[in-house]
Parts: C-alpha cells; structure tokens; sequence
C-alpha cells in the first residue's frame, strides 16, 4: 500500500483550504505548508480506506487534524513554553512573524480546524457533530497534556505521571485521528473499539519515541533542535528509565498495536504497514 498518496491528498487540500486572503494567511500558510509528516491526517485516511469509504468524505476530518496538530505546534515553540527556534527545518512562526502573529495564526488555525468540518457539505449533520465532538476533546486533552508538560519541568516525577502527560499531550490527537476515520467510515462498534485501543497504544509509544529522537536524531534531520528536552530540564523517558528501557518500551507499545489489528473485522494490511512505518521512523 502506497501512503503517498494520503499524503499528497491532505497537502493539497491544505494548501487549498488556505489559499483564502485574509490579514493571518502568510503565517498560517508558512506553518502549515511545510515538510510536516502529516501521520494524523494519513491515520485518518488509512482507517477510511481500510472500511472502503471513498476518501472524500475523509478529507475534512483529516484536514482538521492537522490544523490542530499545526495550531499545538507554533505554540509549543513559543518562549513561554519550549522556545524552540525551529521546525520542519525553517525558523519556528514566532521567529518569523513575532509572537503576537504566531499566537494568532495557532488560534485561527484551530478555529479553522472545526470550520472545515462544520461546513463539509458531503457529511450528515449528526455525523458533524459526532466528528466535533471527537475533536474538540482531543484539542482540550492536548492542551491540558501541555499543561502538564510545563508544570513538571525540572521536577523529579515518576513514570505514571509521565504517562499520563504523554497520552492527553500527544496520544489524544493521534487517537482522535483514528476515530474521525472510524465515524465516517460508520465502522461498528467492536470495530471502534479496537481501533481505540490501538491508537492509545500508538500515541504513547509516539511521544515515547519523539523524546528519544530528541537525544539520537541531529537537527538536520529532525528539522527541530536535537537536544530540546535536556536543555530545558524536562522530564522525560529517557530521563527517568534510560534510553534503551524508552526504546524497549517504545516498541513494545507498537507491537501491542499491531496485534490489536488482527481483530478488526476488516484487512489491516493498510493500517499495519502504516504502523510498522511509524515505528521505525527516524525523524
Ligand atoms: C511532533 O509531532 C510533536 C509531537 C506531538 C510528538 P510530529 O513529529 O508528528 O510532527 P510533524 O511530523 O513534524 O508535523
Ligand atoms: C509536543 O511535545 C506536544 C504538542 C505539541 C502537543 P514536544 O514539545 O516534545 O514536541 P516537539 O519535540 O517540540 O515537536
Ligand atoms: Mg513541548
Ligand atoms: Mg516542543
Ligand atoms: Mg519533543
């Protein structure tokens, strides 16, 4: 199965998307369009495809995803919560633009993100809501996981906690990417709840793997700064059980979601080699 073309399909959707004038959309274009692996909304058409649902009714939910996923981005890089410089290779938004634009822009990118689906003409009212519903708790968990994230710098927690910080920061929006494929996809319930249980799996071992990365990937390849987390005193996996015990458990967690697809009452094929794909990037 070629992803690319999930791929392909949410960029230019994107760029489309935003290609309306108006006074935010240098800055939401430069953060947007960028070399960004865009794994949430290819989740999101992966599940689709896997139920047989003809992509276009995806394409909204996907697109909103990312818009999110984008939104938390420029923000996380902002100096009052990890003052980062970079990302996706380029100055992060508030290098470029300052911090009031880049502020904005994540505000309105968030907006949009629900915009997009409240407007998709293809889907039935309640299915809307059911997909906002989905969204939006997944949009508050990950602010409330960031919370947490600031909240624990420089202190000494244990693992429960950490968990716990990884799953609403970085697990809620990646499950949510999932389940956005499963409601347009009208997949049963046994279905959905497989799919939930895999994407728990998936989005711990996401992060899990994101804080290794921080320490092993250069910052060429990264495309954000290598070292990150140790600089900023944060609590990490690597930090508090070591590296090897973060890739152990990184990979354990992936192989837990792979097995779970064996039980949906669809060909996983897709949604595996995707997940085999995510565990072993480098970047
Ligand atoms: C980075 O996510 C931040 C996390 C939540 C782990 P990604 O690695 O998926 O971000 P992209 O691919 O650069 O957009
Ligand atoms: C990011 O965690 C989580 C969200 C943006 C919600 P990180 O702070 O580890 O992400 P990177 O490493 O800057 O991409
Ligand atoms: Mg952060
Ligand atoms: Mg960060
Ligand atoms: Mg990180």
């Amino acid at each position: 199965v070629d992803t690319s073309k999930y791929l392909n399909r949410v960029n230019s959707n994107l760029d489309l998307l935003l290609s309306d004038n108006n006074a935010l959309s240098e800055v939401m274009r430069y953060s947007s369009l960028t070399s960004g692996k865009r794994f949430r909304p290819i989740l999101t058409y992966a599940v689709a495809d896997s139920f047989g649902v003809e992509l276009n009714f995806a394409d909204s939910s996907a697109c909103a995803v990312e818009l999110i996923h984008i939104y938390s981005l420029i923000h996380d890089d902002l100096p009052a919560m990890d003052d980062d410089d970079m990302r996706h290779n380029q100055p992060s938004c508030h290098k470029k633009f300052g911090q009031a634009q880049a502020i904005l822009a994540g505000d309105a990118l968030q907006a949009r993100a629900f915009e997009i689906i409240a407007n998709d003409e293809k889907l039935e009212s309640d299915t809307k809501v059911k997909l906002i519903q989905i969204l939006s708790n997944a949009a508050f968990e990950m602010a409330e996981g960031q919370s947490i994230d600031l909240s624990i710098v420089a202190k000494t927690v244990d693992i429960e906690t950490l968990k716990l910080m990884h799953s609403k920061k970085t697990g809620a929006l990646l499950k949510s990417s999932v389940e956005l494929g499963a409601v347009v996809s009208g997949c049963s319930k046994k279905d959905l709840a497989i799919l939930q249980d895999f994407a728990k799996d998936l989005g711990l071992a996401y992060q899990i793997q994101d804080d290794v990365l921080d320490i092993e990937t250069p910052e060429e390849l990264l495309g954000k700064k290598q070292n990150s987390d140790a600089e900023k005193n944060k609590p990490t996996y690597p930090k508090i059980i070591g590296l090897q015990e973060s890739k152990g458990q990184f990979k354990d967690l992936y192989d837990k979601a792979l097995n779970r697809l064996d039980m949906l009452s669809v060909d996983a094929k897709i949604l595996k080699q995707l997940t085999q794909k995510l565990a072993d990037r480098e970047f």
